[in-house]
């Protein structure tokens, strides 16, 4: 579970959030709407421990900052190195032992997470190579092999072809099924009605929880 407390976010000293209070469940699926502007980047970005609070407090309870996987917006590799698509995840898989080296193990993960993302046989394929919704695709195999407890999701289907969509919309789910907190900014209204039982709308500079959508908490 995650609790927010009075939180206030600040850029260059100027309030886009304040006065945030509510919990995000622990197991629950959330969309993260609102208007272009009104945080929500900057909302997922606190959670994730990546933006200093101005005020009040997030607490996450029993989450460690390895538990928490972040997707970026418009996020970016340095895709001019050479680089295969496998060692791309791989990377990206929680590594163990006094080296933390790349093993059998990061691999194998890899491997899994790019064929359940629709990449089969493109371990080593250079990033390079990918077209746009080959890039998404490859960005949720390194979040699935990431194994976090919080997955947050910023925009994660623009861009994004309707099937690419699809088969990443059905590893959120999955994701849900296993019992992760999953938090999402999407912009397709229709999209958070059918697939997201809640909502965080921000607007005006605060919050509002399960707002009217016409959504069913699930
Ligand atoms: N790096 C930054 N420096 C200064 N202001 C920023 C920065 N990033 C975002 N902002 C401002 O903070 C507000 C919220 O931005 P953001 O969280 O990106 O909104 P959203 O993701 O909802 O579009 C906007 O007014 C934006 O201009
Ligand atoms: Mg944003």
């Amino acid at each position: 579970m995650i609790t927010f407390d009075d939180v206030e976010l600040r850029h260059d000293g100027r309030i886009v959030l304040s006065g945030v209070s509510g919990t995000i469940a622990s197991g629950s699926l959330t969309a993260l709407t609102g208007p272009n502007g009104s945080g929500k980047t900057t909302l997922l970005r606190a959670i994730a421990g990546l933006h200093p609070l101005s005020g009040g407090r997030i607490v996450r309870h029993g989450l460690e900052p390895a538990d928490i996987a972040l997707l970026a917006q418009g996020s970016q590799l340095d895709r001019s190195f050479p680089i295969a698509c496998r060692d791309v995840v791989a990377l990206a898989a929680p590594r163990v032992g006094p080296f933390r080296q790349i093993g059998r193990d990061q691999l194998a993960a890899a491997t899994a997470a790019l064929s359940r993302t629709g990449l089969d046989g493109m371990d080593r394929r250079p990033v390079q190579a990918l077209s746009a919704g080959q890039f998404q695709r490859l960005l949720f195999a390194r979040t699935i092999v990431r194994d976090a407890r919080l997955i947050l999701l910023d925009e994660p289907f623009t861009a994004v072809d309707a099937a690419s969509t699809q088969l990443l919309l059905s590893v959120v789910h999955e994701w849900h099924a296993q019992g992760r907190t999953v938090i999402a900014v999407l912009h397709d209204m229709d999209m958070v009605r059918r697939h997201f039982p809640h909502t965080l709308l921000l607007a005006g500079q605060t919050a509002q929880w399960d707002a009217d959508t016409g959504i069913q908490a699930a």
